[in-house]
C-alpha cells in the first residue's frame, strides 16, 4: 500500500543537506518514506492526500515521560504558584497512589495520556517506571508501559521510598539486585534521578553500571535542582541522554559538547515549577546535541503537549523555531539512539504530522492553538 501526500507547502525532513523544502511531495510505501521531491512530480501511488499547502513535519519524539501513575498533585502545583519550591519528596505522594491502584486503572491512565500525546503529534514516546519502588510495582509499571512503546525505562532509582528512609544503601541494593532482576526483561533503558533529595553521584554510578551490565542503555535525570556531578557522570558512562540540565556549569557544557550524550531540556518543568529556564543557546552554540521532551508526570510537568514545549522553548529558552522543531523530533530520536525516526528522509519511518499551518513556526507563533490536522504512523511503532 503506497500513499502520495502532494501539495505540501513546507516539508521538514531533517536531512542534513536540505532539512526543509517548499512546495513538496512525499510518497509512503509500507510505512516507510519511499520518495521525496517537488510537488506535482511524484510517482503514482495507491492513495492520494492533498495537503493543501499545509506544513508536514516528522512526528514528535517525546523521549522522556512518567505516565504510569495514579493520583493527582494539583494542590502541590497550586502551592508552587504561590511561592513553594518544587522538591523531590513529592514523588512519594504519587508512589502511594500508584501502589494502591489496580493494573486496569494504571493501564487506563497511561492509555489516556498516550492518546493525548498522539492527538498533539507525538508518534514515539519513552515511558519510565518510578512510582512503584518495589520490585513488583516497578515490574508491573514496565509491563504496562511496554504495551504502549518499545522505549521503556526502569527508574526504580526515582527517589528513596519512605520505608527505606533510614537505609538508602539498602534501597540501592534492592534496585541493583532483586528489582533489576524482575524489571530488566521489560525495559530497554535504566535511569536514575541524580539530584538533591534523590540519589548522589556514587549511588547513581552503581545503579547505572548494574543496569548496563544487564544490557540496558543508560540515561539520567541530572542538574534539575542544583549543579552536581550528574552531567559529567552521564558523559563518563556514555549515557544516551542526560535530562533536565537546568543548572549547568561551563565544564558540563563542554563535556556534553564533546560527547554523544544528548542534553534533553524539559520546558514544561521550568514552566510548572517556576525555576529559571536553562539557556539552550549555551548548549547549541557549544555544539551539544539538544532534545526537547515533555517529561509528562503528575509532579513537575503535567503536560503531554510537544507543541506547547516547543513554544516555551522558543519563547523562554532561546531556541530558534527550526532548532526547537529539530530538538523535538531528531533530537528526541538521538536521545533514544534511533535513526529510523525523527526525520522524513527516504528510508525512515513515515511517522508524520500534517499541521493546520503553512509553517512549523506557527507552533510557537500560535501557542496553545490545536494545529495538528492529521497524524500518520508506520504500523507497529
Ligand atoms: O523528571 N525529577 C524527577 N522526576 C520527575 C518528577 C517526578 C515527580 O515530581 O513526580 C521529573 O521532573
Ligand atoms: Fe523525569
Amino acid at each position: 500500500m503506497s500513499t502520495l501526500i502532494d501539495n505540501i507547502g513546507l516539508l521538514v525532513t531533517n536531512e542534513n543537506e536540505r532539512p526543509e523544502r517548499e512546495r513538496a511531495a512525499l510518497v509512503i510505501d509500507g510505512g516507510t518514506v519511499a520518495w521525496v521531491g517537488d510537488a506535482g512530480s511524484a510517482p503514482d501511488a495507491d492513495e492520494f492526500i492533498d495537503a493543501k499547502a499545509r506544513c508536514v513535519i516528522p512526528g514528535f519524539v517525546d523521549s522522556h515521560s512518567h505516565i504510569v501513575f495514579a493520583g493527582d498533585r494539583s494542590a502541590e502545583f497550586e502551592h508552587r504558584m504561590t511561592g513553594q519550591p518544587y522538591a523531590a519528596g513529592g514523588i512519594r505522594t504519587t508512589v502511594a497512589a500508584t501502589r494502591a491502584a489496580s493494573d486496569a486503572e494504571l493501564a487506563a491512565n497511561t492509555s489516556r495520556l498516550v492518546a493525548e500525546m498522539r492527538a498533539q503529534g507525538t508518534t514515539t514516546v519513552e515511558i519510565k517506571s518510578g512510582y512503584g519502588l518495589t520490585a513488583i510495582d516497578e515490574a508491573r509499571a514496565l509491563a504496562i508501559a511496554k504495551t504502549f512503546t518499545t522505549e521503556t525505562t526502569f527508574l526504580g532509582a526515582h527517589v528513596v521510598p519512605a520505608e527505606f528512609e533510614d537505609d538508602p544503601a539498602g534501597y540501592v541494593a534492592l534496585v541493583t539486585g532483586e528489582m533489576l532482576d524482575v524489571c530488566a526483561a521489560h525495559a530497554k533503558w535504566i535511569d536514575v534521578f541524580c539530584d538533591d533529595g534523590a540519589f548522589d553521584v556514587d549511588q547513581a554510578r552503581a545503579i547505572l553500571r548494574a543496569g548496563t551490565a544487564r544490557g540496558l542503555g543508560a540515561r539520567m535525570h541530572g542538574a534539575q535542582l542544583a549543579p552536581s556531578g550528574a552531567v559529567q557522570l552521564a558523559v563518563e558512562l556514555g549515557a544516551a541522554s542526560v535530562d533536565h540540565c537546568t543548572f549547568l556549569t561551563d565544564a558540563d557544557v563542554d563535556a556534553l559538547a564533546e560527547s554523544d550524550t544528548v542534553a534533553t531540556l524539559l520546558p514544561g518543568v521550568e514552566f510548572s515549577t517556576r525555576q529559571p529556564y536553562p539557556d539552550a543557546r549555551r548548549l547549541l552554540d557549544a555544539g551539544a546535541t539538544v532534545a526537547i521532551a515533555c517529561d509528562c508526570n503528575p509532579g513537575s510537568s503535567f503536560t503531554s503537549s510537544m507543541p506547547f514545549c516547543v513554544a516555551v522553548a522558543v519563547r523562554d529558552m532561546n531556541f530558534s523555531p527550526a532548532e526547537a522543531l529539530w530538538a523535538a523530533t531528531a533530537g528526541g530520536a538521538a536521545a533514544l539512539r534511533r535513526t529510523d525516526i525523527g526525520g522524513l528522509a527516504v528510508g525512515q519511518r513515515a511517522d508524520l504530522v500534517i499541521l493546520d499551518a503553512p509553517s512549523y513556526v506557527h507552533l510557537a507563533y500560535r501557542p496553545g492553538v490545536p494545529l495538528v490536522h492529521r497524524v500518520m504512523t508506520a504500523p507497529a511503532g
